[in-house]
C-alpha cells in the first residue's frame, strides 16, 4: 500500500508497508510513528471516521486497530478527549558527537546575576509591532522570496549609515553582510580563513569561551593572547591569520584597548597580512567616558568588524552584522552562499525601518540611562558594604567585574555560597583559558533581571558577600 497523507483534521503521515493486511499494515505504521517521535505523547489522533476515509479504507479496521493499539499501550481512549498518542518513556540519549550548542542559561531561582544577556523584559516590543505592520503593508510580495543570504539591500544600507554614525565604521552596504549572531559570524569568517588556507587564530586570554570551540570546529588551531591593563598584549601574537578582539570594553575585563596597542596592533596585522576581528559586542551602552570609536576605522582593510543586536534588542533575534575588508567581500560571500539557515527576510526589513526612523536610537538612549542607573547602584553598593572589594569595568557595557581579597583557588568556594544564597555569577576563572595568575573574582551582569528586580538582586548579592568569609579571615 502507498504511503498516504490523511486530510483529516489532523496531517498525519503513515507509511503503510505492502504486503500485510490493511489493519496490521495500519496497527505497524501508528506504532512505528509513535517510536519513532513523530506522534508524541498526548497528540490527538484522527477520528476513525476520518482516517478510514483518508485511508479508502474501512472504519471498522481503523477502530479494530485502534483498540489493538491501546491494548499495547500505544494509544489511549477517553470519552471525550477521543484516541490520543500515550505518555511514552524518554527514548535513551544518543551518544553526544554532534557539535557543541552554545551555553543557554537555564533559569535560576533567586538573583540571577550572570553576564551575557540585556534586560529581555526591555524589548522595544510596541515600536517592534509597529515596524512589523509597516513592512507587512507597504513590502512587494518579492520580499518574500529567498532574499539576498548575505543580508537584504535595506537592512545593509541602514546598517552602513547607522555604523559609520554611532560607531565610526567605515561601511559601504557592499561590505555589510547579515547573520544570524555573532556566533554565526564567527563561523563564517572561520571557515573563510580556512578555505583561504588559514591554520591559526588567537583569542583574548581571558574571552568568552564558546567563541574559540566554534573556530575549532571550523579546522583552525586557536591560541591565546594575554590581557593586562591596556587590553591584549600585542607582542604575544606571532603570524595567526587573525585575532578576535574587544576593544571597546574587552570581555570580561572592561578596559578599553589603549591608543598605542590599536596601533601596534594594526601594525602587526599589516606585517603578517593577518586580520583584526573586532567583536563590537556591547559598544552601543557607554556611560561616563567618551564613546571610543570602533578599531576598523583605522585600517578597514585589516579590521573585520563584528556587531550584534544580542545586547541592544535580544538574543533571540539571531541578528547580527560583519563589515568586511574589500579582500573578504568576495571569499565570505562564497562561504555564506554554501550555507543555509539565514535571517529572516521579515525580521531584517523590520530591523531597517526601526534603525532609519529612529526608534532604535531611541531604544538605545532609554537602555543606556537605564543600565547607567543600575551600574551606578552596584558602584554605590560595593563602596558602601564591600571596603575591601574593587569593581572593575564599569565604564561601559552590561557587566562588571568585582575583585575581592583572597586566591582564585576560593573560586568554587565563593560561588557555593552565593548559589546557597540564590545568588548566580559566573566566576572569573571560567573565562581564563590559560592563566590562572587572575584575581578572586566574579563577574555580575547587572543588565539582565527585569528593573524591579534588580534592587532586590543586587541587595541579595551584597548581603551574601557581606558574609562570606574567605578561609582564613575572620
Ligand atoms: C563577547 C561577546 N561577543 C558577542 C556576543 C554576542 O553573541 P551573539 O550575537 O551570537 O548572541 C556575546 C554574547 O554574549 C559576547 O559575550
Amino acid at each position: 500500500m502507498p504511503n498516504h497523507w490523511t486530510r483529516s483534521e489532523l496531517d498525519l503521515h503513515l507509511r503503510l508497508s505492502a504486503g500485510r493486511g490493511k489493519r496490521a499494515g495500519l496497527e505497524q505504521a501508528l506504532r512505528d510513528a509513535v517510536r519513532d517521535g513523530r506522534l508524541s505523547s498526548g497528540a490527538p489522533l484522527p477520528s476513525s471516521r476520518a482516517l478510514a476515509r483518508d485511508l479508502g479504507i474501512a472504519r471498522g479496521t481503523v477502530t479494530q486497530a485502534y483498540e489493538q493499539l491501546v491494548a499495547e499501550g500505544y494509544l489511549t481512549s477517553r470519552p471525550r478527549s477521543g484516541v490520543r498518542v500515550a505518555p511514552q518513556p524518554t527514548p535513551p540519549q544518543a551518544e553526544d558527537t554532534a557539535p557543541p550548542v552554545p551555553a543557554s542559561l537555564p533559569p535560576v531561582r533567586g538573583a540571577d546575576l550572570r553576564p551575557g544577556l540585556p534586560d529581555l523584559s526591555a524589548f522595544p516590543r510596541r515600536p517592534w509591532l509597529a515596524a512589523t505592520r509597516h513592512v507587512l503593508q507597504t513590502a512587494p510580495n518579492t520580499a518574500f522570496g529567498y532574499g539576498d543570504p548575505t543580508g537584504c539591500l535595506e537592512l545593509r544600507q541602514a546598517l552602513a549609515e547607522y555604523l559609520g554614525r554611532s560607531r565610526g565604521v567605515v561601511a559601504t552596504p557592499d561590505r555589510v553582510i547579515v547573520c544570524a549572531g555573532y556566533s554565526h559570524a564567527i563561523r563564517l569568517i572561520s571557515r573563510t580563513l580556512r578555505r583561504r588556507g588559514a591554520t591559526a587564530v588567537a583569542f583574548e586570554d581571558p574571552s568568552e569561551p564558546w567563541f574559540p570551540l566554534l573556530a575549532e570546529e571550523c579546522g583552525l588551531t586557536v591560541g591565546y593572547a594575554p590581557v593586562d591593563r591596556d587590553g591584549l598584549v600585542v607582542d604575544a601574537l606571532t603570524d595567526e591569520a587573525a585575532v578576535t578582539v574587544t576593544p571597546a570594553h574587552q570581555y570580561p575585563l572592561g578596559m578599553t584597548l589603549g591608543p598605542a596597542r590599536r596601533t601596534r596592533l594594526l601594525t602587526w596585522a599589516r606585517r603578517h597580512e593577518s586580520f583584526v576581528v573586532e567583536d563590537d559586542y556591547d559598544g552601543e551602552f557607554r556611560y561616563d567616558r567618551q564613546p571610543v570609536g570602533a578599531l576598523q576605522q583605522l585600517a578597514p582593510d585589516r579590521v573585520i568588524y563584528a556587531g550584534t543586536a544580542s545586547k541592544t534588542m535580544a538574543p533571540g533575534l539571531r541578528i547580527a552584522w560583519i563589515v568586511l575588508p574589500a579582500d573578504l567581500v568576495a571569499p565570505l560571500r562564497d562561504t555564506i552562499r554554501a550555507e543555509e539557515g539565514h535571517v529572516s527576510v521579515i525580521d531584517q526589513l523590520v530591523l531597517a525601518h526601526l534603525i532609519r526612523t529612529g526608534e532604535l536610537d531611541r531604544h538605545l538612549r532609554r537602555c543606556r540611562s537605564r543600565y547607567r542607573r543600575r551600574r551606578d547602584r552596584l558602584q554605590e553598593a560595593v563602596a558602601g558594604h564591600l571596603p575591601h572589594a574593587r569593581l572593575t569595568g564599569i565604564a561601559a557595557g552590561l557587566h562588571a567585574v568585582l575583585e575581592l581579597p583572597g586566591d582564585p583557588a576560593q573560586e568554587p568556594r565563593l560561588l557555593g555560597h552565593l548559589a546557597a544564597n540564590e545568588v548566580a555569577v559566573d566566576g572569573l576563572s571560567s573565562f581564563h583559558h590559560r592563566r590562572d595568575d587572575h584575581p578572586l573574582g566574579i563577574v555580575i551582569g547587572y543588565g539582565s533581571p527585569p528593573d524591579h528586580a534588580y534592587g532586590n538582586a543586587l541587595d541579595t548579592l551584597i548581603d551574601a558577600l557581606r558574609h562570606h568569609r574567605a578561609p582564613g579571615r575572620t
